[in-house]
């Protein structure tokens, strides 16, 4: 067999993580200190995969600047536009030229597998399937393309059905055989307007064709949303390593794992791991709980802080409650008040969400 290509899909608005992506791709928030979009392609190069197609929407600048051409995680990128978020199967049309007539496996770049891609390339590679999906067991699967599966083989595929036939969802990691360029050629959109790869799947089975299914090893992750931003960031710092490049004074207390970068400086403060702390951070007088990732450039004083995602350049002083569960953009500046009246005083972009 050719060798697999890779598709990283890396377009889409984000509009359930505004204001954050108004400013910046869904897929480059970082989980831990590092992009989403970076384990995917980690997941995919150690799948044995360096070819790798990235489809691009209007963010598309700011993800070729993070990536490059591909030399930092030993690939090789090729860029790809698409000019309107019209569907899976649309970005795999946008990419036939890239892709040829070579097997590919697709992944969707905001999403996060701890098991990696790995058995999924192998066992396609291994088959003679048409394609090979992963599947995973959701409680909610009219949210997601839905999967009957009888003696290992996927017999009916439904995207977002009212009335789900199964609970094992499709997850957003595909391998597929060239045919699949046939069953997309014939698509029409879906009531929501886009090009379902779910359909092309069913097309392949109704020509029947094996389609092959595998349940996912460990977690998985879909960061659609803020809580699932925080939650990717829990589950991502289970397996954080101890680090210590930064400068911590005698005054402060380091608790379980933690991360420490370069030119990091904590004073006067405890840190309780598993915590992330990037590169020019500066904590001061402060406490940050479990799982918190401190990004670059951030400066957090006189403030308690856990469960929580702090991305660049933020200023956090003084909070006189403990900060939890929150998820912070870039350059952003949270300060308690002191003085008298007492008030909130807020100067928050569009869609922004503050609970007092
Ligand atoms: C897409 C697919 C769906 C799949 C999901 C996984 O949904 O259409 O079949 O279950 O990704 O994240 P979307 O994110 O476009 O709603």
């Amino acid at each position: 067999m050719n060798t697999l290509k890779g598709l990283l899909l890396a377009g889409g608005t984000g509009s359930r993580l505004r204001p954050l992506t108004y400013t910046g791709a869904k897929q480059l928030i970082p989980v831990a200190n590092r992009p989403i979009l970076f384990y995917a392609i980690d997941a995919m190069v150690t799948a044995g995969i360096t070819e790798i197609g990235v489809i691009i929407g209007d963010t598309g600048q700011e993800v070729k600047n993070a990536l490059g051409d591909g030399n930092q995680f030993g690939c090789h990128f090729t860029f790809i536009p698409q000019e309107a978020p019209l569907g899976l199967a649309h970005a795999v049309k946008v990419a036939h030229n890239f892709l040829s007539d070579s097997p590919f496996l697709m992944f969707l770049g905001d999403n996060l597998l701890r098991g990696g891609l790995n058995r999924l390339a192998q066992r396609f590679r291994d088959g003679h399937y048409a394609a090979s999906i992963l599947l995973t067991e959701v409680d909610n699967p009219s949210q997601f393309g839905v999967a009957v599966v009888e003696d290992g083989r996927v017999v009916r595929l439904i995207e977002k059905p009212t009335d789900p036939p199964s609970r094992l969802a499709l997850v957003g990691a595909y391998c597929f055989a060239p045919r699949i360029h046939e069953a997309i050629e014939r698509l029409t959109p879906s009531w929501r307007g886009e090009y379902e790869i779910t359909d092309a799947i069913q097309s392949l089975i109704d020509d029947a064709l094996p389609v092959d299914a595998t349940l996912v090893e460990g977690w998985w992750k879909d960061t659609g949303r803020p809580e699932d931003v925080l939650e990717a960031n829990r589950l991502v710092l289970e397996d954080l390593q101890t680090r210590r490049q930064g400068v911590v004074d005698n005054e402060s207390r380091i608790e379980g794992r933690v991360a420490i970068e370069e030119s990091a400086e904590i004073r006067r403060s405890t840190i309780r791991g598993p915590v992330s702390i990037a590169a020019h951070a500066v904590v001061e007088d402060s406490y940050i709980g479990p799982y918190t990732s401190i990004g670059p450039g951030v400066r957090i004083l006189h403030t308690e802080i856990e469960n929580s995602v702090v991305l660049s350049d933020s200023q956090i002083t003084g909070v006189r409650d403990r900060i939890d569960q929150s998820l912070i953009g870039r350059g952003v500046t949270v300060q308690g008040i002191r003085s008298r009246p007492r008030a909130v005083h807020l100067i928050l972009g569009d869609q922004s969400q503050v609970d007092l």
